[in-house]
């Protein structure tokens, strides 16, 4: 065949957590190489693919209403002579699939998150008239197979980027999907994570965010053949020149070892800030949600990492309304979250996933006391988060500048402790970093103003200093 064939275009739709949002990206490089082109217009695309989240019940609903708006689009575009393809990925798709295919005739390809690297040939079994359904835990690492980002598509991302490390996850708290969806933990090789991350720097990224469910449970043969954790990883990583800002996420107290709390102490690169889930405050709820430490543990925890770095911002997940949590343990949950002090946290009402131990747990909490606890929760996490946020109100920090603000004129920066910074500055500063005096407390970010013209090396980066 000759002549020139038009692009097809996708949209993709992210649902849920950072990895599904890397997971997306990777997705869009594998169509980009066999013709596609993104889009972020629902209304022009052919393929349209929903990354599903699964973690809570909501979460996974969203995911059928939305076919159900695409069921009408597709008609439409069919009645008009175009053909849409629709596609299911993700943690929905990989625990549902059979039934997404029985409940929702629209869509016409089903993916796992295992199984991206075949999306392209899936989707010519699709053009073929086939309905494709794949759920496999490849063996092969999913990643390894998938096309890098060309050197364009990462500029045009901007200058943070996530970097997926690691998958799955062998702890089996008793309330999640994690394991079942994404399988068993696997790391991915250091050679390739150290040239995705060089890749990475060499386009302009600045600061990486390494990922995983159960990201410093990451482990692989170092340069020096040894074994190492994300600790060594990480000072390996502080190597790659122009990479100014590493930061990693999601972490299980357990897997916090030495090496990776000194790691916070020695590099500048890495950034103050830790998001360490610890679900609940109460040691029997903690038994039964199998999460392997106590509250005890996980204080002793928070006072090694402090330690090493004084002024390190924590944030956490916290569950509330677990099987049997009595209004004692819930208080517990409430004295764990006033003895550490977060910078910030995510809670959530307990919600029963289908397969998973805690589903047939007694002890079912009825709504409105689940509702009562989260309301209480979330005041006292809003108010530890106003609290840390104002404490830095006349201090100058370092803020890279990712984009242009909503107001003219105006840049959105991250400050080391990954809070919000809006700042009156060129465009020209974006990918940049600069010291900024914080003036002044927003409700969901801090206004600074730029008080050194130019752009500063990385190895300088500084935490926190009071302007007298
Ligand atoms: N119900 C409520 N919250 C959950 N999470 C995981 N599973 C559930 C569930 N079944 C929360 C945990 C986890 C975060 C990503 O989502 O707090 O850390
Ligand atoms: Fe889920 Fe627990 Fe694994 Fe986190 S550590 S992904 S909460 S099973």
């Amino acid at each position: 065949m000759t002549g020139t064939q038009e692009k097809k275009r996708v949209f993709i739709k992210t649902y849920g957590c950072q990895m599904n949002v890397y997971d997306s990206d990777r997705m869009a490089d594998a169509l980009a190489s066999d013709g596609y082109e993104a889009t972020d217009r629902v209304d022009n695309a052919d393929l349209i693919l929903l990354n599903t989240c699964h973690i809570r019940e909501k979460a996974a609903e969203k995911v059928y209403s939305e076919l159900g708006r695409l069921r009408v689009m597709k008609e439409e575009a069919a009645r008009n002579g175009r053909q849409l393809t629709v596609g299911v990925t993700g943690c929905v798709a990989q625990a549902e699939g059979a039934e997404i295919a029985r409940r929702a005739p629209v869509v016409d390809l089903v993916v796992g998150p295992q199984s991206y690297q075949h999306l392209p040939q899936l989707l010519r079994d699709v053009a073929g008239g086939k309905r494709a359904v794949e759920t496999e835990f490849a063996l092969a690492e999913k990643f390894e197979r998938l096309p890098a980002a060309t050197k364009e598509r990462t500029r045009a991302r901007g200058v943070t980027a996530f970097l997926t490390i690691q998958e799955g996850c062998d702890k089996f708290c008793t309330f999640c999907v994690v394991p079942y969806t994404r399988g068993a933990e696997v790391s991915r090789p250091v050679d390739r994570i150290v040239d995705e991350a060089t890749r990475l720097a060499d386009a302009g990224v600045r600061e990486v965010t390494l990922l995983g469910q159960n990201v410093n449970a990451w482990h692989g043969v170092g340069t020096d053949g040894r074994e190492w954790g994300l600790g060594q990883l990480l000072y390996r990583l502080a190597e790659i020149p122009g990479l100014d800002r590493l930061r990693y996420t999601t972490s299980h107290p357990r897997d916090m070892d030495d090496a990776l709390i000194e790691a916070h102490r020695d590099l500048p690169a890495l950034m103050p800030y830790l998001h360490l889930p610890v679900q609940a405050g109460s040691d029997r709820i903690l038994a039964a949600m199998n999460r392997k430490h106590k509250a005890e543990d996980y204080l002793r925890l928070v006072d090694r990492i402090r330690a090493m770095r004084s002024d390190i911002a924590l944030s956490s997940d916290f569950i509330v309304g677990f099987p049997g949590e009595t209004d004692e343990d819930f208080e517990a949950t409430m004295r764990l979250v006033e003895t550490v002090g977060y910078a910030a946290a995510y809670s959530f009402k307990y919600s029963p996933r289908p397969g998973t131990p805690a589903a047939n747990h007694a002890g079912h909490v009825d709504d409105r006391r689940m509702s009562e606890r989260l309301s209480r929760l979330q005041a006292l996490i809003l108010d530890q988060q106003t609290q840390f946020n104002r404490s830095r109100v006349g201090t100058v920090m370092d803020v890279l500048f990712e984009k242009a603000g909503r107001m003219p004129g105006q840049l959105m920066g991250r400050s080391p402790y990954l809070q919000a910074v809006l700042v009156d500055a060129d465009t020209s500063r974006i990918g940049t970093i600069g010291r900024v005096v914080i003036d002044s407390l927003g409700s969901n970010s801090l206004f600074g103003t730029l008080v050194e013209p130019d752009v500063r090396p990385a190895a300088t980066q500084s935490t926190v200093e009071v302007i007298t």
